[in-house]
């Protein structure tokens, strides 16, 4: 297709993503914020959010002209063939989605945009949204398009230029078809849709993948009771197509700033047409059930009283490769020990500042040092090669709680510490508690 002249509301994660990229595809994007001072840094080539490739590909679409920052929507939108809405979404009164962001930046650039300039929702919106957007524009000649994003936070530029599926969905669907071309060097297949169809596609895909994560859990916590190993059962689960390996680990709990939105959303989508989405449900349960596990295991590897123990945290992000700490599970299981009485100090290789009810230090040893446990709970690579028995050093006590089962329990048998993970068999942990 030939360039097309896009403007993208927002420059958060998905938004800034979404302009860079766009231009790296050759369209002359605009972005548009109301922070004025981020303008200006991203206008000077400054990126803030930790996403790789992003700096990178921001730097080249100023170079080459085809990307500019600018604040004001309603200027930009002038003359523009389509304009991607990348606001947040966040979670508002009783789960639901808050659309303000989205309704007011309608409401500000409706009357100016150019006949057949398409209005695309990018952000995740409950069904329903586009035809909403319709109403709010009340113009015949502006096709309002879902065009959900699956990027992933610390992999978004990778996923957004190497992507499974484009989603577009309209009730206009030559604006939908429109679209979906943006992407064409893209060569992924592209489903086309009507709207409400193609903004149920995301909640339905974050929510299994919730789901999926949940499941895992809980066969974890199964694993543990009857003594096998998760690792094992996932791999032997993996190897069937139909569910295939990724999102089989185990973890601290879901979190991040969509799948716990997402979820509470669909369930208040789903309520707001009297269905009972019961699974659903159970599985947010489950991931606070899993919270409150990980903090039984660490209770357990100080002897039981949290109170007043010093317990070292490897990992404050909600996942690795980003510094984001919304929904962080980490923060969760972090709140309820200091909650329990225990002393915090916690180290994450992109965290640094204060942090309520915690001591954040610069350096992983710091938070070995006078610790009775230390708990690894994001998976940071790094951390795999800490010196071990330096660690083991520095402990009082002599357990690591390992809650993304990301070390080699070995290795940490071998500096004479014990390792607990999730879903692990108990062979692992024996060594210092047989002793
Ligand atoms: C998620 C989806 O994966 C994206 O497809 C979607 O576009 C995005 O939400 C969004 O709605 O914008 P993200 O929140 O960046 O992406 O994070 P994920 O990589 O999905 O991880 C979510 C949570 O699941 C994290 O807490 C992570 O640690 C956990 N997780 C993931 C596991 O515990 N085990 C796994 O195997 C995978």
């Amino acid at each position: 297709m030939t360039a097309a002249r896009i403007v993208v509301v927002g420059t958060g994660y998905v938004g800034l993503t979404t302009g860079a990229c766009l231009a790296g595809l050759g369209h002359q994007v605009t972005c548009v914020d109301v922070d004025e001072a981020k303008v200006a840094r991203l206008a000077a080539g400054r990126v803030d959010i930790l996403e790789p490739g992003l700096s990178e590909l921001v730097g080249r679409g100023l170079t080459s002209g085809r990307l500019t920052f600018v604040v004001g929507a309603r200027e930009a939108v002038r003359d523009a063939e389509g304009v991607f809405l990348c606001v947040p979404t966040p979670m508002g009164a009783a789960g639901a989605a808050d659309l303000r962001a989205v309704e007011a930046v309608t409401a500000e650039i409706g009357d100016v945009l150019p006949p057949r300039c398409a209005l695309i929702t990018k952000s995740t919106v409950p069904v329903g949204t586009s035809r909403r957007i319709r109403e709010l524009v009340g113009r015949s000649d502006i096709p309002v398009v879902s065009n959900p994003e699956f990027l992933r936070e610390g992999t978004a530029v990778a996923d957004f230029l190497g992507p499974d599926r484009i989603v577009v969905g309209s009730d206009d669907e030559g604006a939908a078809r429109w679209v979906g071309e943006l992407y064409a060097d893209l060569a992924a297949p592209t489903v086309v849709s009507d709207a409400a169809s193609a903004e149920l596609v995301k909640y339905a895909a974050n929510c299994f993948l919730a789901m999926k994560l949940s499941y895992v859990n809980s066969i974890a916590e199964l694993c543990e009771r009857l003594d096998a190993d998760i690792d094992k059962v996932t791999e032997g689960m993996g190897h069937d197509r139909r569910i295939g390996r990724s999102f089989l680990k185990p973890g601290p709990g879901w979190g991040g700033s969509c799948l716990p939105k997402d979820t509470h959303a669909l369930l208040r989508i789903a309520e707001s047409v009297k269905f009972d989405f019961g699974m659903l449900g159970a599985a947010i349960d489950e991931n606070l059930a899993q919270r409150d596990r990980i903090v039984a295991k660490i209770a357990g590897a100080v002897g039981g009283r949290l109170a007043g123990a010093r317990i070292g945290l490897l990992g404050l992000a909600f996942k690795a490769g980003t510094n984001d700490l919304r929904d962080s599970p980490a923060l969760a299981v972090a709140s309820v020990l200091g909650a329990l009485g225990a002393e915090l100090t916690a180290y994450d290789p992109a965290v640094g500042g204060e942090i309520a009810g915690m001591t954040v230090v610069d350096d992983a040893y710091q938070v070995a040092k006078g610790a009775d446990a230390v708990v690894v709970l994001t998976e940071w690579d790094e951390f795999k090669r800490l010196d071990w028995s330096y660690m083991a050093e520095m402990m009082v006590g002599d357990t690591v709680v390992d809650t993304r089962n990301l070390l080699d329990p070995q290795l940490i048998l071998g500096v004479g510490l014990s390792w607990q993970g999730i879903g692990r068999p108990k062979a692992y942990s024996k060594v210092v508690s047989n002793a």
